[in-house]
């Protein structure tokens, strides 16, 4: 790889951005299909494939959005919950992304790490498609009328994230802390 190519991959993962505000414009379903093809080649021990991806279509977004207005108005009150679904009826895309649940603390935590290396793959991908998307892991993720919403056993399954996704109205600015303060070396 020439050092070209090396500071493009550079580029794009610096240029990734959880958005909060996007274009009211529906994303092909072919590069959502693409991206979570790329998202599942995410480092996986033992090759469990832990992860499964539900893309939810406008019925099932609007059945959403109304649980969100639920949840959030018996925890913080009607003005916080109308806010909360008004905010959530802006986002075009909705995909949840589980991680199979297991006895197995080790492995439990193994594919919990996976999941969200692939979330991140599905990201970059999306990001390099000059689409963007937003990670969510609000109340609605732990309801168990959710699970029932969705038809997920969550005795067998838990989800690591609601990923709001489309395209970008603008990307915002993040700054990472100087990267010395984050690397030790050990002689
Ligand atoms: C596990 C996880 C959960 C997150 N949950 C939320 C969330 O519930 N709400 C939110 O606004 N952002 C959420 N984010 C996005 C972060 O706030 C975001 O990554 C952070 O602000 C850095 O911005 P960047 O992604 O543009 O670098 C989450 C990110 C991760 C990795």
């Amino acid at each position: 790889m020439s050092y070209e190519s090396l500071q493009q991959l550079a580029i794009t993962i610096r240029g990734r951005r959880t958005i909060k505000m996007f274009e009211q414009r529906s994303v092909d379903p072919n590069i959502i299909k693409d991206a979570i093809e790329v998202a599942r080649w995410a480092p996986n021990h033992h090759l469990t494939e832990p992860w499964h991806f539900y893309l939810l279509n406008d019925d099932v977004i609007k059945r959403s959005i109304d649980l969100i207005r639920i949840i959030v108005t018996e925890k913080k009150g009607e003005e916080i919950g109308n806010f909360k679904a008004q905010d959530a009826k802006k986002r075009p895309g909705w995909l949840i992304v589980t991680c199979k649940k297991s006895e197995d603390e080790l492995t439990q935590q193994e594919d919990y790490a996976s999941v969200c290396c692939a979330i991140q793959n599905f990201s970059l991908y999306l990001s390099e498609a000059k689409l963007a998307s937003k990670w969510a892991t609000g109340p609605i993720i732990r309801d168990q009328r959710y699970y029932e919403l969705l038809d997920i056993d969550s005795n067998k399954e838990f989800i690591v994230g609601l990923i709001w996704y489309g395209y970008p109205k603008i990307l915002p600015k993040q700054n990472r802390k100087e990267i010395d303060e984050i690397i030790t070396y050990i002689d």
